[in-house]
């Protein structure tokens, strides 16, 4: 719930596709259900659906990949500079599938965020991601899957988690049907944990992470 009282906590949005968290987060925030503001969005993909829908809504937008840069320092001082001008408070990860470089997760120790369409630490890490992971859970025959809101530490989908939410898997469920259960909570549980940032009630101890009351 927004809270009258907080600055709007400042995001860069990272993603590589079709941005449909992205656009959950933004309609939260036009919603006012939401203290934050999206000061940038970064994209590997010049065609992501991410871009377009930061254009349509005069977010500044950029498409920011390794091949543009000679060097690997080139590529991530170019981000970190984009960042740093936008004063950015908290980095969401909203379906990007690169990794994020070491430095930047240093420079902004526990305030990047993923969101990963399974209950972690089951089915995630390098190669699970989108589709995969679904067939996956379908595959293994689990009677649950879910969503996870992390923090985002070196290696793939293994930062603390700050948000979970189950979602049943039916005997029927495709691949595709099971994701777009899951993809409704996505939508919901992404906008809930970045208003958690905002109105500063996440601290972190080891792998917890603990949330004061309002
Ligand atoms: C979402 O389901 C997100 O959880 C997943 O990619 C999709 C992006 O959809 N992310 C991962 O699998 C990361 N490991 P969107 O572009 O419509 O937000």
């Amino acid at each position: 719930m927004k809270n009258n009282n907080i600055e709007p906590i400042r995001l860069a949005v990272f993603a590589s596709g079709r941005g449909s968290n992205l656009e959950s987060i933004m309609n939260n925030i036009k919603a006012c259900r939401l203290d934050a503001k999206i000061v940038v969005v970064i994209s590997n993909n010049s065609k992501s659906g991410a871009l377009e829908l930061a254009v349509n809504n005069k977010v500044a937008a950029h498409h920011i990949s390794r091949l543009q840069f000679e060097t690997e320092e080139s590529y991530i001082n170019h981000l970190l500079e984009v960042l740093k001008k936008c004063d950015t408070q908290l980095v969401i990860l909203a379906g990007y599938m690169k990794k994020v470089p070491v430095k930047i997760i240093q420079t902004y120790k526990h305030r990047i965020l993923n969101i990963h369409p399974a209950l972690l630490p089951s089915f995630g890490g390098k190669g699970l991601y989108g589709k995969y992971v679904h067939e996956a859970v379908l595959e293994y025959g689990c009677k649950v899957s879910g969503a996870t809101v992390h923090i985002v530490d070196e290696e793939y989908d293994t930062g603390p988690p700050v948000y979970q939410q189950c979602v049943p898997v039916l005997n029927d469920d495709s691949p595709e049907t099971l994701a777009a259960r899951i993809l409704k909570v996505e939508h919901e549980i992404y906008p809930k944990a970045i208003q958690l940032f905002a109105e500063g009630r996440v601290t972190v101890h080891g792998r917890k992470t603990i949330i004061a009351n309002p």
